[in-house]
Parts: structure tokens; C-alpha cells; sequence
């Protein structure tokens, strides 16, 4: 497995791939990596003939700074881990390889009806520093596949929408959440929790999969639907809710009922920590 932190020397060694006629694919994380990341890798590795994977840490999507001071780092444990599902190169750029004028950008991307709701509204900037990063990335790299989670499912939509109205010649393909026995989302940040504050994590799920139950059985409004995902979520003295979203699954916008595809997004603080997760599912 090569490991590079130059532009240039992965520049070349990515040439060389193609000139040979290899089809490269890419599976972009920022680190501390846990099975939600080697299942896109796994994935990945089954659809390309080079796969690399970046882990890089993006300053600009971190709209709060302790958040990004506190974000977990294990160098030698991911590259183990990468090397174990069989990665060919892992990209571990500085700061200055990306950001060469410091982690600024004079460039906005917007896609305001994707952006406008669920973490676009309650982290700032988010989105916009996701696909700057992006952009260098894919620019840099030139993959002709990759992969994302739809555990960040409307990041999953929003990299989907940029890549096809600014034609990068790349294809984009979503996985399911990878979670824990107990239904906790497996998370880079879930290792910040104490052994109380996992507990309450497992919540989130909880309360998703509650919902489902309530919709399918019950004729019940969103509105009321809401209520009762918030009552289990408050069961626990250390959840924060910051947003419960009932939206349509393509789109993101509103709905007036429960009737056909529902998504439900949740955003919590469990502790310090904030924490997402989602669910889909139809109803009749
Ligand atoms: P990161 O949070 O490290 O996630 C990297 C990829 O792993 C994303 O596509 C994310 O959706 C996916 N992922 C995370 N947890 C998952 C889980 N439990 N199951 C399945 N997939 C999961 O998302 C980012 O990094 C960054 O925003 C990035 C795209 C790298 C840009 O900086």
C-alpha cells in the first residue's frame, strides 16, 4: 500500500494508473476510521482497479472550532486498517497541500434546495467547505468512481447533485449506515462518548425505529410524529435535540403527510458531542 502526502508524487503515480488503462476509485474520509469507511472501501475496491482513499481532516466544513480541535486522530491505526481491506494508496495530505493559501476559500457553492434544511441550516458553511474539499480532491485525484454513506445522507445528495451540474466526469454511489449491534450509527465522533453518554446514543435509532412503528400503525400527523421521536429522545437528561426533520427522501422538501417516502433526519448533542442519523422507510 503507498502512502503519500505530495500533490505531485500522487499526481504521477494516479497518471500512470490511467495511462494503463486502470479505472481509479476513491473513497474520501477524514480519518479514525471505523466499518461505516471500510464498507465503502470494501465496495470501492469491488468496482475500481486502484482504490485510494484520502483522510484528511477539512478545517473549512467545521463551523465550530472546538469541534474541529477535538476531532479524533489515529494515523497508524487507519493506515492498518486501510491495508487491511486491501487499499492501494492512501492520500494524507498537510493543511498546505490543500489549503496552500491557508484554509480559505473566495469561492462559495451553493445548492440552496438542498442546503437550506437539516445540518445546511443548523451548521453554516458546512456544505460549502464539504464541497470545496471535494472539489480539490476530485481534481487532484481524478476518480472515476466514488463512494459516500448515507449516513450523511444529505451530504450523499448534495455530492450527487454537484458532481452531475459542474460535469465531473465521476460516478457516485451510496451505501447504507453501518451500525452497532445495539443500532448506534457508527461515528468517528462516537469515540468522544463516555459509557453513559453511548447509552443514551443508542436513542437516536431507538426513537427512529419507534417512528416507523407509530407511522405505519397509526393515522398520525408529521407534526404529532415529531412529538413522539422528541419524548424519546428527551428520555435521556443528557440529549440536546438540536433538529428532528420529517422531509421528502428525493427531494428534501416538506410534506403535508406521512403518506409515501419519508425521511427522518435527527441531529443531537449527546453530551458535547453532536450526533446524526436518519431513516427511511414508506408509508401506504
Ligand atoms: P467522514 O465523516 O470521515 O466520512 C467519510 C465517509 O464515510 C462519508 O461518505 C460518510 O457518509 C461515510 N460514513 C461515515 N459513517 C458511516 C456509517 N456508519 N456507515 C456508512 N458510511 C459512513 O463525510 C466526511 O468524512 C467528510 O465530509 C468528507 C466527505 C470526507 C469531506 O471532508
Amino acid at each position: 500500500m503507498l502512502v503519500v502526502r505530495k500533490k505531485q508524487d500522487l499526481q504521477n503515480i494516479i497518471q500512470k494508473q490511467k495511462q494503463l488503462g486502470k479505472k481509479i476509485g476513491f473513497v474520501p474520509t477524514m480519518g479514525y476510521l471505523h466499518e461505516g469507511h471500510l464498507s465503502l472501501m470494501s465496495a470501492c475496491k469491488k468496482d475500481s482497479d486502484f482504490l485510494v482513499v484520502s483522510i484528511f481532516v477539512n478545517p473549512l466544513q467545521f463551523n465550530d472550532p472546538k469541534d474541529f480541535e477535538k476531532y479524533p486522530k489515529d494515523e497508524q491505526r487507519d493506515l492498518q486498517l486501510c491495508e487491511s481491506i486491501g487499499v492501494d494508496l492512501v492520500y494524507l495530505p498537510e493543511l498546505d497541500e490543500i489549503y496552500p493559501e491557508g484554509p480559505l476559500t473566495t469561492v462559495t457553492i451553493k445548492i440552496p434546495h438542498l442546503m437550506n434544511c437539516l445540518c445546511g441550516k443548523s451548521r453554516p458553511g458546512h456544505f460549502e467547505g464539504v464541497l470545496i474539499v471535494l472539489a480539490r480532491l476530485f481534481h487532484i485525484l481524478q476518480p472515476d468512481i466514488a463512494y459516500f454513506g448515507k449516513k450523511d445522507y444529505q451530504q450523499f445528495l448534495i455530492v450527487r447533485e454537484f458532481v452531475k451540474e459542474l460535469m465531473f466526469p465521476i460516478e457516485i454511489r451510496g451505501l447504507d449506515t453501518v451500525r452497532e449491534k445495539n443500532g448506534l450509527a457508527m461515528s468517528s465522533r462516537n469515540s468522544r462518548l463516555n459509557p453513559k453518554e453511548l447509552e443514551a446514543a443508542t436513542l437516536l435509532f431507538r426513537s427512529l425505529k419507534i417512528a416507523e412503528e407509530y407511522a405505519q400503525k397509526k393515522n398520525i400527523s408529521i407534526e404529532e410524529l415529531i412529538e413522539v421521536i422528541r419524548d424519546v429522545l428527551l428520555s435521556s437528561s443528557l440529549i440536546k435535540i438540536d433538529y428532528i426533520s420529517i422531509l421528502n427522501p428525493e427531494t428534501l422538501q416538506p410534506k403535508e403527510s406521512l403518506k409515501g417516502k419519508n425521511f427522518i433526519g435527527i441531529a443531537a448533542f449527546v453530551g458535547e458531542v453532536r450526533l446524526i442519523d436518519n431513516h427511511i422507510f414508506e408509508v401506504r
